[in-house]
């Protein structure tokens, strides 16, 4: 077996040797795939690599045919989303999971209520906390988003922000980002950008998964290609610039090789 590229007291999760088939369908081809302490990790390739699908391992929505998950040096087995989440691994999709309807306070803490201890919802707790999250942790300036607001009124961006700021305020060690600025605008998308810099910045981990190198370039410490379900290739942010890597993407797309 190979080994995985980096297996310390530095390394947050490793996975190794991931192979995961849909019927007949050969996705993931037996990836070796690492998230370091505090680092930010760009997921990139094609449409179809099979980047949704490894990750879906991870948050125990897909379980895989062969290999091994070690979470922080340990072997684990991420048998259900909720599992994952008790692990520390939050997700932002794009698709968010937020109830639209609903409040900001009440959606910080959808499925992790505070309660006393006759189970009574302790709501002026949530809400405090929620405008805590709101401006301390996300920095929302704006007065027109309050912890009474309701989801449907905010932009893209701001989900995004808010989904964020409830895997940080809920300690996740790992947050993954997939595709989050899909379909956002450009100032919505440095908003969410501004958001993983935060993750950095709180001394967690996050895998960002987008296509768009230029977004992923400034914010990852790290690329990992994905390439129909191969590892295409592995990069520090100190061993390539921007062009180079979008360069090799291209190239990939292609010609299927990357030099
Ligand atoms: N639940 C599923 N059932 C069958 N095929 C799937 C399923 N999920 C993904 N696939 C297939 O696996 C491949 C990789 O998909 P995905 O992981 O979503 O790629 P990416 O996120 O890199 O675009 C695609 O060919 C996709 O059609
Ligand atoms: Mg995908």
């Amino acid at each position: 077996m190979r080994m995985a590229e980096r297996n310390n007291a530095q390394t947050l999760v490793s996975m190794v040797e991931i192979q995961k088939s849909f019927g007949k369908v050969n996705v993931l081809k037996g990836v070796n795939f690492e998230v370091g302490k505090n680092e930010i990790v760009g997921l990139v390739g094609d449409n179809g690599a099979g980047k949704s699908t490894l990750i879906k391992i991870l948050t125990g929505v897909h379980q895989p045919n062969e290999g091994e998950i070690y979470f922080k040096g340990e072997k684990i087995t991420i048998h259900s989303v909720a599992r994952s989440r008790e692990l520390g691994i939050e997700t932002v999709y794009q698709e968010q999971a937020l109830s639209e309807q609903q409040t900001m306070w009440r959606n910080i803490f959808m499925g992790r209520e505070i309660t006393n201890r006759f189970g009574f919802l302790k709501v002026e707790e949530e809400k405090k906390e929620t405008e805590d999250i709101l401006r301390k942790q996300m920095g929302f300036t704006s007065k027109a988003i309050t912890t009474d607001s309701i989801v449907k009124s905010l932009s893209g961006g701001e989900k995004q922000g808010i989904a964020i700021g409830r895997a940080l305020y809920f300690n996740a060690d790992l947050i993954i980002l997939d595709e989050p600025t899909m379909g956002l605008s450009l100032a919505e998308t440095r908003k969410v950008l501004d958001f993983v810099k935060n993750i950095k910045e709180k001394g967690k981990s996050a895998i960002f998964i987008s296509h768009n190198i230029y977004y992923v370039y400034p914010v990852a410490d790290r690329f990992v290609i994905l390439d129909r379900g191969n590892v295409a290739g592995r990069f520090l942010k100190a061993e390539i610039t921007q062009d180079e890597l979008v360069e090799k993407m291209v190239r990939l797309a292609k010609t299927g090789k990357m030099s």
